[in-house]
């Protein structure tokens, strides 16, 4: 087995490699002067079973190609197997067609990696589950949920806890964190807008006073559905809010809206390569998956089971 990375977020490939008590694969992810990309992989992957470490987030179209001609390099270099270890799948918000004449571009990108000769995907809480079905080849969706409900019994275990879905599409990954702590009690926040143009209202369904919540979400990219949400719990009586989010995207001032917040904390994962911004806040903590990433990759390189992994 073989452990290469690109250059999206090279600690957490190091972690993983290390995990693995493995080298990482000697590789040079170089750039022409026309930032064309060129992947130089330099030791023998012949017959190997290879995972290449490459999460497509910011930048997420060099990220994604990266990735791409990385595949490339080790299919015609005679890897026997190659597994491309998507810790954040970019593109995946465009999962269905939001209007006419619009595009698929989770499905796009899922063809891409296949043609260019990925036989495996590995990815961490996509952000929707179906999207697994827009790859022919196998793929494996983990969950940072255990890693999470650990750092909240840990930290929070002695209060009268709530999870809360900051929206109606993320029950079901609100319900699983709530089945992982003892069956804590689910809150939603349902946004309505009810004519174009009006603001945009927070509705709670379910009571949170007197609660310290746990609002989960699988993206924070502008920090705008958290921070709004927060407010609202807070305004309905909530003690605290704690978000645990899987993808720091963190686009723009999303730091800065987080510092701002009523969120007494946010928690991530290094699923992305946090910014210097990010790693200096004091409202910011990261959680490793690293060990989640690397056991499920010594099961697939095993052909042991990874579902066992979340019982
Ligand atoms: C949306 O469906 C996702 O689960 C996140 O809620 C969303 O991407 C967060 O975006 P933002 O931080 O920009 O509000």
């Amino acid at each position: 087995m073989k452990i290469m990375s690109g250059n999206s977020n090279l600690p957490l490939a190091r972690a993983i490699a290390g995990y693995l008590e493995l080298p990482l694969t000697d590789a040079a992810v170089r750039r022409f002067a026309d930032e064309e990309i060129f992947v130089e992989i330099h030791e023998n992957v012949r017959g190997e079973d290879v995972f290449i470490v490459q999460p497509t987030s910011y930048p997420v179209n060099d990220n994604l190609m990266e990735l791409l001609i990385g595949i490339d390099a080790l299919r015609r270099a005679s890897a026997k197997r190659i597994t491309a270890v998507i810790p954040y799948f970019g593109y995946a918000r465009q999962d269905r067609k939001p209007g006419p004449r619009t595009p698929i571009s989770a499905k796009l990108v899922a063809n891409l990696l296949t043609e260019a000769g990925a036989d495996r995907v590995l990815s961490v809480d996509l952000h929707a589950g179906q999207i697994q079905g827009f790859f022919d080849i196998p793929t494996d969706n983990l969950f940072a949920a255990p890693v999470m409900a650990a750092d909240i019994q840990a930290r929070y275990g002695d209060q009268s806890l709530m999870v809360v879905s900051p929206d109606v599409g993320g029950v079901v990954r609100a319900r699983a964190l709530a089945k992982r702590l003892d069956n804590a009690p689910l809150s939603i926040v349902d946004k309505r807008r009810d004519k174009p143009g009006q603001s945009e209202v927070m509705n709670i369904i379910g009571d949170v006073k007197g609660r310290a919540c746990i609002l989960i979400d699988d993206i924070i990219d502008s920090g705008g559905t958290l921070c709004n949400a927060a407010q609202a719990l807070m305004d309905e009586g909530a003690t605290s809010v704690t978000a645990y989010i899987t993808h720091g995207v963190l686009s723009g001032a999303a730091v800065s809206r987080v510092t701002n917040s009523a969120l007494k904390e946010l928690v991530i994962t290094d699923s992305i390569q946090a910014t210097e911004a990010a790693q200096q806040s004091d409202k910011i903590r990261i959680l490793t998956i690293a060990p989640l990433i690397g056991e499920a990759i010594r099961r697939i390189a095993d052909e042991s089971s990874v579902s066992s992994l979340f019982d």
